[in-house]
């Protein structure tokens, strides 16, 4: 790769263990992917953040950063951890993940990274303009990222993504150039999209369908007519994990659709698919649901104010978790919405949730309007599920 000479002397280490540790990874990670340079990029997200995965050989290697002068050198957030930060006793943390959990995020603030523990950082402030170049990591925001606003970054690793933090670059590779952009075949939607779940389930039906002969297709979609920031985060989260996507085009919505042409090759989706995925994912009665949780991807401050309205002067009877960016659980205590929702007996998950969060074991059934959290749910930690449109998982935790 040819490197400038900055990026010459980190490698050399003149600026420090950490920053060479850094650009060794970097440099490493151009050469698999045939790089020819490095770019600059405005902003990091970094993800692995919770203690459950990281461990303590995660821990020891952050550390290592962090006493090696690692410094961010551009905007960097985390995606996020295993616990809310400040009310880990209310989520029935233990102390001994608590301790540790507080151990990474020490780690993380020591080398200047913004600990706002979100998987949308679009939604406070954090948010790359139409072909800006960043490294993030949580494939949803990743998803959104490229597809919705048009920034360019690969799905980064947890330690590439605190490579790319540290010195500031990226390798130039992957959907950072134009030809890797291009859409592969076109989705024709024909059925109904109203709901955030709508938007999930049909993340996860087209996300099922773009591997072919081991490939990923990047789509070019059609047939949506309006789509809101709320309805496309549930979507890039499920499309991201149902079929690995990184990247879509979506006809009048995204902005890079007006730049590419729909390819030939081409599938229908039709509302009998989305009933389908509907039916799979909804193997939970009521009765057996004794977990309900709003905020995959975490919760704008709209979503929250709504859920205030629904909650206000009533009681819920199922364990209620609101996963949300600190910064917008900051808004809602500002207007009022925590407390409506706190005195009906839900909690805030803020900084983490029901995925990243350890609660195997605790739960049978978990009611939600992300088809994302309902792979995890039932992958990770064997809940049964029912997904719903948002209103009616609210209600859900009132029945
Ligand atoms: Fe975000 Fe957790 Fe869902 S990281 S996208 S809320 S699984």
């Amino acid at each position: 790769m040819k490197l400038t000479t900055e990026e010459k002397d980190m490698l050399e280490g003149k600026q420090g263990k950490a920053a060479q540790k850094a650009m060794e990874i970097l440099e490493t990670l151009g050469s698999i992917f045939g790089a020819e340079r490095m770019i600059p990029v405005t902003s990091v997200q970094i993800s692995g953040v919770s203690y459950a995965n990281l461990g303590e050989a995660g821990l020891k290697f952050l550390t290592e950063m962090a006493d090696g002068d690692g410094r961010a050198r551009v905007l960097t957030t985390l995606n996020p951890a295993g616990m809310d930060v400040d009310n880990w006793q209310a989520m029935g943390i233990s102390e001994e993940f608590a301790y540790n959990q507080k151990r990474v995020l020490d780690a993380f603030a020591r080398m200047n990274v913004i600990t706002t523990c979100s998987c949308t950082p679009y939604l406070f402030g954090v948010s790359p303009h139409y072909g800006e170049h960043i490294a993030w990591a949580e494939s949803s925001a990743v998803c959104y990222a490229n597809s919705v606003l048009g920034a360019r970054t690969n799905r980064e690793g947890g330690p590439s993504a605190l490579a790319a933090a540290l010195t500031g670059v990226t390798p130039a590779y992957g959907y950072h150039l134009a030809e890797n952009r291009q859409p592969a075949v076109t989705v024709e939607v024909k059925g109904r999209m109203v709901e955030n779940n709508d938007f999930g389930l049909l993340g996860r039906v087209i996300g099922e369908k773009l591997t072919v002969q081991g490939q990923k297709l990047t789509p070019y979609i059609t047939g949506i007519e309006q789509a809101s920031v709320e309805q496309l985060k549930s979507f890039c989260a499920s499309i991201a994990t149902y079929g690995g996507t990184a990247i879509f085009h979506m006809a009048g919505i995204t902005p890079e659709a007006a730049q590419v042409s729909p390819p030939k090759q081409a599938i229908t989706i039709t509302q009998d698919d989305i009933d389908e995925a509907n039916r799979l994912m909804n193997d939970a009665v009521s009765e057996e649901v004794d977990f309900v949780s709003l905020g995959c991807p975490h919760l704008s401050i709209k979503e929250i104010a709504r859920i205030a309205e629904l909650l206000k002067g009533k009681k819920v009877t199922k364990e209620f978790w609101i996963t949300t960016a600190r910064p917008t659980k900051q808004i809602a205590d500002m207007m009022g919405y925590s407390q409506i929702i706190e005195e009906s007996g839900a909690k805030f998950a803020t900084d983490t949730c029901c995925v990243v969060s350890p609660i195997k074991g605790r739960f049978k059934a978990l009611a939600t309007d992300s088809a994302k959290a309902c792979y995890y749910a039932y992958a990770k930690n064997k809940f049964k599920t029912m997904i719903k449109p948002f209103d009616e998982v609210v209600a859900e935790a009132l029945k």
